[in-house]
């Protein structure tokens, strides 16, 4: 029987991928459990890049599983500035929502103002493509693609290889995604007695 945990128990970290390009439908499929996953506040301050590996692999200081994953995903966050409550970004995104946007505002500014004041606004952004980052590495081995995170990049070299601007996005997470042509390896976890202490 297929639940999450089986999956993610043949989910690893694959350094050595086949030539074999991914279907746009396989592609699209793995994107969308990126697009469906959840952000605070639902702001979605993100983009995915789908990106030939090989025109990242500088950028990615020649990241062993780069040189042969077929593509690359990039998801690029909002920078701190896009997040003032008065922005044209945060009307867009919340004129989308049942409440009305002073409703919204009042509900976020605050806690806008807590992480404006804690300098955190960026790091808050980029913290919002992990859970992406893991629902499509999932969602890939589900469709018997293989994938490995990597946080191993120049910022400044990948915006600039997507023509963007680095005062407007920053780069989240970037995913390596292709079929395995190496060996399933062992999942190496602590044991949930070390990693769960129950409150309860
Ligand atoms: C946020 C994150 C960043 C990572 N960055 C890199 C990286 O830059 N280069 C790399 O080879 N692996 C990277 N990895 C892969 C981890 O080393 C790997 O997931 C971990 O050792 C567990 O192995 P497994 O995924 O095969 O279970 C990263 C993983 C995560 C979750």
């Amino acid at each position: 029987m297929s639940n999450v945990n089986t999956i993610l128990r043949h989910r690893f970290a694959c350094k050595k991928y086949k030539s074999t390009m991914l279907s746009r439908e396989v592609i699209d499929e793995i994107l969308e459990a990126g697009r469906l996953s959840p952000t605070s506040f639902g702001l979605e301050p993100w983009t995915f890049h789908v990106c030939k590996s090989e025109n990242l692999l500088s950028s990615c200081f020649y990241q062993e599983s780069m040189k042969s994953a077929p593509i690359t995903v990039v998801i690029t966050t909002k920078r701190g500035h896009f997040f003032d409550p008065m922005s044209e970004f945060i009307k867009k995104r919340a004129i989308r929502f049942p409440s009305t946007l002073d409703e919204f505002i009042d509900d976020y500014k605050g806690y806008y103002e807590f992480l404006r004041d804690n300098n955190s606004l960026d790091s808050w952004s980029r913290s919002q493509s992990y859970i992406a980052c893991a629902n499509m590495m999932t969602r890939a081995a589900e469709l018997g693609v293989q994938s490995c995170a990597i946080e191993g990049y120049d910022n400044d070299k990948v915006i600039s290889a997507l023509k963007l601007d680095k005062d407007d996005e920053e780069v989240g997470i970037v995913i390596a995604f292709g079929y395995p042509d190496e060996e399933e390896r062992e999942r190496i976890r602590i044991s949930a007695e070390e990693a769960f202490v129950y409150h309860l």
